[in-house]
């Protein structure tokens, strides 16, 4: 598997530098591939395979995916109006005109620039409303023209996916025996206040992947391996008997933690990804 390092969407816990190790774990003989928690796709993209249903259960993240799938040329657009209405108001009243559409009526194409136009890439969403409260990014977003570029190579890479906007369960829910499925869920307990504050419980994901087990589904789970915030480690309790083996990824630099430092990042802060094989 060859490293596929080049992002269309920035998405906090993408697994974009090191998707190629994981997809490297993944058995050959697949059926359907089936990601739930799909985020920015970087997994995908760098498996590329033949048949697929990437799925997320956030709307405006969703209908980017399905944008690029349907229309790649109206998502371009949608970038390029954007980008062209951030550079003629300025940095930051153009990120926050399109930042106050986005607040007042979700949206892909809104989202599609906050998120490559944001403070550290880092979207992020107030817990009581969902609303987008990430600041202006100290960075040039890319030009239309090099998102256009990405828009190509990343509409062929996903040539075989479906998309779309589901709960996790109800993506289980359609797996088969010979499926794979690869989840890269919400950090338990240190990312809560992410991904528009979505409830999610680690403990129904292991009954989920415990039960679709039984059917002769195969499941790779990502999780968090020894992740510090502060002073606060993530604890996780992983039921016995689920998963056959383990192994670690390396993740580089915690992505969350270098928000928290507003952009100054910390030598130390190396976060390990453990994937967990049910096969
Ligand atoms: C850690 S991110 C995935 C990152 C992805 N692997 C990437 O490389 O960008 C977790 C994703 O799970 C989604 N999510 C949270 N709760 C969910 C649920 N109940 N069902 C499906 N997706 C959910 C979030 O919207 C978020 O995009």
């Amino acid at each position: 598997m060859r490293p596929f390092k080049t992002q269309l969407l920035k998405w906090i816990g993408n697994k974009q530098r090191f998707a190629h190790e994981i997809a490297s774990f993944f058995p050959r003989d697949i059926r359907v591939y089936r990601e739930p928690f799909l985020g920015s796709g970087a997994i995908l993209a760098a498996f590329q395979p033949p048949k697929a249903v990437g799925s997320d259960v956030f709307k405006p993240l969703m209908d980017i995916w399905q944008m690029l799938r349907n229309n790649p040329a109206t998502l371009v657009e949608w970038y390029r109006s954007r980008y062209d209405r951030f550079h003629k108001l300025g940095r930051p009243e153009g990120y926050e005109a399109i930042k106050a559409d986005y607040n007042a009526s979700p949206n892909g194409a809104d989202l599609l620039f906050l998120c490559r136009s944001c403070y550290g890439g880092v979207v992020r969403f107030r817990k009581a409303d969902g609303y987008m409260s990430t600041p202006c990014g100290i960075h040039d977003p890319i030009s239309s023209m090099s998102f256009a570029e990405r828009v190509d190579i990343w509409r062929r890479r996903t040539s075989g996916a479906d998309f779309v906007c589901l709960d996790y369960r109800e993506a289980f829910a359609s797996s088969r025996e010979k499926d794979l499925i690869y989840c890269d869920p919400p950090y338990a307990d240190c990312q809560n206040i992410l991904y528009g504050g979505q409830n999610f419980n680690l403990a129904s994901l292991f009954q989920e992947i415990a039960e679709a087990k039984n059917r002769g589904v195969r499941i790779a789970l990502s999780i968090d391996g020894t992740k510090k915030s502060g002073n606060h480690i993530c604890k996780l309790e992983i039921p016995e008997g689920i998963f056959e083996r383990e192994v670690f990824v390396n993740c580089g630099r915690s992505m969350l933690r270098r928000f928290q430092l507003l952009g100054e990042t910390l030598e130390d802060e190396i976060v390990h990804d453990r994937l967990l094989l049910t096969y």
